[in-house]
């Protein structure tokens, strides 16, 4: 069975020239960065070499950089970090918003019951949360305002400069989850208003397990990891040597193909909608999310009257992979809080997430497409 993966904004298959530059270190003799020796030396090296490249691509200063597991590690890190940091200045109010990762809202729920006040924003139908919103609700005690660049179940792109802008006039840090916008938007780090921003590879054709946190220069951060002497003493731990070489790697060859890739993406974007739309109706399928920026690669669509359960698992039967809201430890799905944030109600409960990427062509989107109506009539005749 010709099986289709349209799940990229999960996980995104390992580039081939990724896995050839960190085998290369695999097979190589080794060495531990911090080894004053010979083999440590080669280590030190190629991790300062990786970080350079990224910090060129991403318009900032190596010394901005510090790697982490993941991108949820580096929210983690930005958020505890900087929190704590402005709590010794007496700042204990943090400004979010209700439609971020699990890792950001978690880790502001455990801040909450440490004694931190929290003021979660509201999207707009939309799913963008407008920069006056978060104006609006920081106050003199604000010590970090998170929110989210591209959010993973909807492509909507939240007005991130204008937001940096009103924080930064007063003075206030922003971190910003820009896992899902690596890749997708221009990132210039030094000529956007943000000071801590969250990365993962294996969003961008890299490996899994390996992240990194932008600290702009000045921010004050409290190190969540202690050992070693690391990454500046920000984040201690030998260095995955092999996976920053592959996240350098798999940068550079995303941002060289970003804007093609962005033309062919909103093509099959086009088609597949276009395709569901002529055997589904416009009431059949929905699209969730939008204005006033949306990445072509996410497409968060809603079947009315089906459950996104039961599409799903008889599109895996079908061979198409997709996404739903948030898993549960019981692998079961729950209703996302995103759609749910965004006032859509029942109609959370039949979204399914496409997202394109590496691999996937016009045929194969088409034929997914005729799969995904075909699955959708079939459900629909049995309730
Ligand atoms: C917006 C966003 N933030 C954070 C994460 C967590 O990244 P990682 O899987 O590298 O821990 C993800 C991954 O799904 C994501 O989409």
């Amino acid at each position: 069975m010709n099986r289709i993966y349209l799940d990229h904004a999960a996980t995104t298959p390992l580039a081939p020239e990724v896995l050839e530059e960190m085998t290369a270190i695999w097979l190589g003799p080794g060495g531990n960065p911090s080894s004053v020796h010979s083999f440590g030396r080669t280590a030190k090296q190629r991790v300062g070499r990786a970080r350079d490249r990224m910090a060129q691509l991403l318009g900032c200063a190596s010394a901005e950089l510090v790697y982490t597991s993941g991108g949820t590690e580096s929210d983690n890190m930005g958020i505890f970090g900087a929190a704590w940091a402005q709590r010794r200045k007496g700042k204990d109010h943090i400004v979010t918003t209700a439609i971020e990762h699990h890792a950001v809202l978690h880790a502001i729920e455990r801040l909450e019951e440490q004694g931190f006040r929290v003021t979660r924003l509201e999207p707009d139908r939309s799913g963008a949360v407008a920069a006056e919103q978060v104006a609006a609700a920081m106050d003199e005690q604000t010590a970090l305002v998170s929110v989210m660049y591209v959010n993973n179940e909807t492509g909507t792109v939240q007005p991130i400069e204008a937001i940096g802008a009103a924080a930064r006039a007063r003075g206030i840090p922003l971190h910003t989850d820009a896992v899902q916008a690596l890749g997708r938007l221009p990132l210039r780090l030094h000529e956007l208003p943000v000071d801590l921003a969250s990365f993962s590879a294996h969003k961008i054709n890299g490996p899994q397990g390996v992240g990194a946190l932008y600290v702009a220069k000045g921010t004050a951060l409290v190190p969540q990891l202690l050992g070693g002497p690391q990454e500046r003493n920000r984040r201690a731990g030998t260095e995955n040597v092999a996976g920053i070489c592959g996240f350098a790697r798999a940068l550079e060859l995303v941002e060289s193909g970003r804007e093609t890739k962005r033309q062919t993406v909103r093509e099959l974007r086009h088609r597949f909608l276009e395709l569901l739309t002529e055997e589904l109706g416009a009431a059949g399928c929905i699209v969730n999310g939008g204005s006033p920026e949306l990445v072509p690669d996410i497409v968060n669509l809603s079947f009315p009257g089906l459950s996104a359960e039961s599409m799903l698992m008889n599109l895996d039967i079908e061979g198409v992979a997709a996404s739903g809201g948030s898993a549960c430890s019981s692998g079961a799905l729950s209703r996302s809080h995103v759609l749910l944030a965004m006032g859509l109600g029942e109609l959370a409960t039949s979204a399914v997430r496409f997202s394109f990427g590496m691999g996937n062509t016009i045929e194969d989107i088409a034929h997914a497409a005729q799969k995904i109506a075909t699955v959708a009539k079939r459900l629909r005749n049995m309730v």
